[in-house]
């Protein structure tokens, strides 16, 4: 973790996670963990039965990703929204609508640059049942029961960062971070294929939210040194390179 380089760390859909408790590289950071509210009170009284009292270093917040804005939690349970922050969200995006992904990314569009993002996904194709992975009771259990109701293209992540003003540092398969960090330690923990980890850090050049319609002469194809991508603020397509250029109203990608 970059906590050389973060005043904080946020750690969304946070469940039982005890890195705040147990890891001393990160024991100066304040940590603002923020689950659904039964989660929230199990956690507290857990830590009041294990450490007599929540750390001073933690904030527990509750909130329901899916209708609730997490920057307006975590501010009015004090933390500044400026400062670079390290956030983490591990094992939760899967549980949430597509619309309460995109208000988080929304939320997450305005950490201050230099900020860094830890956070698992699952693949579109086993939520959609075109692929099990050789797992169909997982897929019976998450997926029919509609537990898990989000995915992404693992091709498609890096586009849908860029439109949150993120950039794509790694994007790994969890037997990739079996070999690394499992097998060294010679435990015998199973990893799927349905899960991957991405690692993303909060571009320093902001994009081109809320560009006004650029001039109809400037609405040129894409160049291929161009990215073009999803603009959540005014709902549209936008290019840039150093600067954007100019906005178009093509269709919106698929997540
Ligand atoms: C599988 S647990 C992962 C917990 C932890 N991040 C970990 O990796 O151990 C998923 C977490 O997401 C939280 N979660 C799911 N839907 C949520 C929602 N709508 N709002 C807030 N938290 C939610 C759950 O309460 C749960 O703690």
């Amino acid at each position: 973790m970059h906590e050389d380089r973060c005043h904080r760390h946020v750690n969304l859909g946070a469940g039982f996670d005890t890195r705040a408790y147990r890891l001393s590289a990160t024991a100066h950071l304040p940590v603002w963990e923020i689950d659904q509210q039964k989660n929230i009170v199990a956690k507290e009284k857990r830590l009041n039965e294990i450490f007599g009292k929540v750390s001073s270093h933690v904030r527990l917040v509750a909130i329901d990703f899916d209708h609730e804005d997490f920057r307006a939690a975590l501010s009015s349970n004090g933390c500044s929204s400026t400062g670079r922050t390290f956030f983490v969200w591990e094992g939760a995006s899967q549980y949430l609508t597509e619309e309460g992904v995109r208000k988080i990314f929304d939320s997450l569009a305005r950490a201050a640059p230099g900020s860094c993002l830890a956070f698992t996904y699952v693949c579109k194709d086993f939520l959609d049942g075109r692929a099990h992975y050789r797992w169909d009771s997982g897929h019976k259990r998450f997926v029919a029961t509609k537990v898990w109701r989000f995915g992404l293209v693992p091709d498609s992540v890096e586009g849908f960062l860029i439109a949150y003003g993120w950039d794509l540092i790694e994007d790994v398969g969890y037997d990739e971070l079996a070999r690394r960090y499992i097998a060294p330690s010679r435990r015998g923990l199973a990893s799927t294929p349905v899960e991957r980890i991405v690692y993303a850090e909060k571009r320093r050049q902001q994009p081109g939210y809320g560009i006004e319609q650029a001039p109809t002469a400037l609405r040129t194809p894409c160049q291929t040194d161009q990215l073009i991508s999803w603009c959540p603020v005014g709902q549209k397509h936008f290019c840039w390179r150093a600067q954007p250029t100019y906005s178009t109203t093509r269709d919106r990608p698929e997540a």
